[in-house]
């Protein structure tokens, strides 16, 4: 243990998001093409052991939390084994935090196993209750069995409990203020957020994207909205509800970019990391992992890696490029 992992701009990394597959259930428009992409190869796939070995070298110094993502986690069937390794481990102030980021689908029959493992925490992704709307967005008609994970999330004891919905021009602008009422039915915080330019198809346009200004105009025509202050590194905004407990949340990524207080790094399901979502390099951990690389060398490679980390992304600049790999494959 050598202390935190902070980069040049003095920024302490707290929180690794860990990719489990590059595959989901969905096809969601602004992630995957139709016919999906081309997978990892299996064997590329980072396995149970080496996801806790990197896990707990993060944990060593300073990582509290691990935030499980994909693609879509649920499809990893080793799942709750993943848990329960790293919900054992200890950073020096105490046990580390897992939390997922999921669709949902197929969570009702799994999530007691899930908490039994050390799951603390919980995001569902929902960008529209229509099922037709679904089917067209998603490419798949699932939207109830969504629902079923939701209700079953929402009976569970993990709390806060937070669904997030990419706000769509043309898809689901008009569905802004339903969605907060279906987030309040089910004990959840609503969280909007801004479209990032990670599509696969590369269709992002800034024009068409639906902006933190007029998410909060729409939500303003139902409720009172009073800003909630300090966020710390949550990428969220936060507003109360017409005085009540209930707030709901905005991630305004392209706006309003929360890169100064950054505290996040990313781990491919290829064993690749990433300072950004935005980055356009990737720290290979693989050759360390499965030839003879030593804890220290996996310690040095995670210390480069946010030693390079920019100020911040460049979406808002001149000749922005988007990334190579898309969302599914960056990990959310
Ligand atoms: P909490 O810890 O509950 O706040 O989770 P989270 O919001 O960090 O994670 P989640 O997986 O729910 O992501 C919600 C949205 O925030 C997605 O669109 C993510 O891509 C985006 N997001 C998460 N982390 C970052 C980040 O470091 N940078 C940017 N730009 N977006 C992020
Ligand atoms: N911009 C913003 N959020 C996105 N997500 C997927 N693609 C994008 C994008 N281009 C969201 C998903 C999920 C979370 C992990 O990231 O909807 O809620
Ligand atoms: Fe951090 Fe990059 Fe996200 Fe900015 S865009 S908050 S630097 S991961």
């Amino acid at each position: 243990t050598s202390g935190a992992l902070v980069d040049r701009f003095g920024r302490v990394h707290r929180d690794l998001r860990i990719s489990l597959t590059d595959r989901c259930s969905l096809r969601c428009t602004y992630c995957m093409p139709e016919q999906g992409n081309e997978w990892l190869a299996r064997q590329s796939i980072l396995t149970l052991d080496e996801i806790e070995r990197v896990a707990r070298i993060a944990a060593a110094n300073g990582i509290s939390t691990f935030r499980l993502t994909g693609g879509e986690p649920l499809l990893r069937r080793d799942l709750a084994d993943i848990v329960t390794r790293l919900a054992r481990l200890e950073t020096e102030t105490g046990p580390v935090q897992i939390a997922m980021t999921t669709n949902a689908i197929g969570l009702d029959t799994r999530l007691d196993e899930l908490i039994d493992a050390g799951l603390g925490r919980l995001n569902i992704s929902i960008d529209t209750v229509q099922r037709e709307k679904f089917r067209e967005l998603t490419r798949r008609d699932r939207l109830d069995d969504v629902l079923a994970g939701i209700r079953a999330a929402a009976a569970s004891s993990l709390r806060p409990l937070k669904l997030n919905a990419v706000a769509m021009r043309g898809v689901n602008e008009d569905e802004l203020v339903d969605l907060v009422q279906f987030a309040l039915d089910h004990d959840a915080q609503m969280r909007f957020i801004e479209q990032m330019p990670l599509d696969a198809g590369h269709t992002w346009d800034r024009a068409q994207m639906v902006t933190r200004e007029e998410i909060l105009e729409k939500l303003a025509t139902r409720w009172h909205l009073e800003p909630v202050p300090g966020r710390g590194g949550a990428p969220a905004e936060s507003w109360r509800l017409d005085g009540s407990a209930h707030t709901v949340g905005v991630i305004a990524s392209v706006t309003a970019p929360f890169c100064g207080a950054c505290d996040r790094l990313r781990l491919t399901a290829d064993g690749q990391l990433r300072n950004c979502l935005f980055s356009n390099r990737e720290f290979d951990l693989v050759p360390l992992l499965r030839g003879s690389g030593t804890d220290a060398d996996i310690e040095r490679t995670l210390r480069g890696c946010i030693w390079r980390k920019l100020p911040g992304h460049a979406i808002n600049d001149e000749g922005f490029l988007q990334p190579a790999r898309g969302m599914n494959a960056i990990g959310g």
